[in-house]
């Protein structure tokens, strides 16, 4: 009787023991799946949010006029106030951008170009631009870069509005300035494109601009680049 019942315990132990090491395996095996599970999705993720970017990006173009040089008596620029924002721009969001150029270059003075700026104005004049425009068709978000000039968008920036089309677009304008801030170039925009659609932009101080990259990102992060 008690070897037996001796007999009868190893049998329990051994069936408890098998039971332990199957529902640890069990365990471990739904673990496991769920793990993966949880990995392809993440993957499933980034494949579809690099699809959706890639998609976003071929519909983005940047557009800005910058003028490097002498940018105030005594400051000279490599690149100009404008040109590094749409370099972030760019660098962010891999879109296509085109610069806008004069014809005929600017003035290297300082002080020549403005007299001439305030020419154009008066005027209502924008000087010619340098080579072919970009279809702006193939776009629906066009972020537009200038600088401020006489509180406004410099004439050369409104011939190139006066070529295109830029009704029913996504507008989301860029700019640089000493101290007006966006000055009338807002209205300039809505007064031209009454049917865009204008977005948050993004103006600084042009002596901010070379170390502006984290509030660019985090202007572009908001808007959902
Ligand atoms: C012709 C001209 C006119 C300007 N007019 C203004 C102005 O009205 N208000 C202002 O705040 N800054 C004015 N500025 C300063 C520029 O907006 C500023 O330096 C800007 O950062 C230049 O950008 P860029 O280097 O991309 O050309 C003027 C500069 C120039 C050359």
């Amino acid at each position: 009787m008690k070897k037996f019942s001796k007999q009868k315990t190893t049998i329990i132990m051994v069936l408890l023991l098998i039971l332990v090491i199957l529902s640890l395996g069990l365990y471990w095996f739904i673990n496991k799946n769920q793990a993966q599970e949880k990995a392809d999705d993440k993957r499933n993720e980034q494949v579809s949010t690099k699809k959706v970017k890639s998609v976003n990006r071929s519909h983005i173009l940047i557009v800005y006029f910058s003028r490097s040089g002498q940018n105030y008596p005594g400051v000279n620029l490599t690149r100009g106030n404008t040109a590094r924002i749409a370099d972030e721009i760019k660098k962010v969001t891999g879109a296509q951008i085109f610069e806008i150029k004069p014809r005929v270059a600017y003035p290297k003075s300082y002080d020549q170009t403005v007299s001439q700026a305030e020419r154009e104005q008066k005027n209502n004049a924008g000087p010619k631009i340098k080579g072919k425009l970009p279809k702006v068709s193939k776009y629906d978000t066009i972020f537009l870069g200038y600088p401020i000039w006489w509180d406004d968008i410099p004439m050369i920036v409104r011939t190139f509005m006066d070529q295109v089309d830029l009704n029913n677009k996504t507008i989301i304008p860029f700019s640089t300035n000493a101290s007006s801030g966006w000055g009338k170039s807002l209205n300039t925009i809505h007064s031209v494109f009454p049917k865009a659609k204008l977005k948050k932009g993004f103006e600084i101080k042009g002596e901010n601009a070379a170390s502006a990259k984290a509030k660019v990102d985090s202007w572009l992060h908001d808007l959902g680049y």
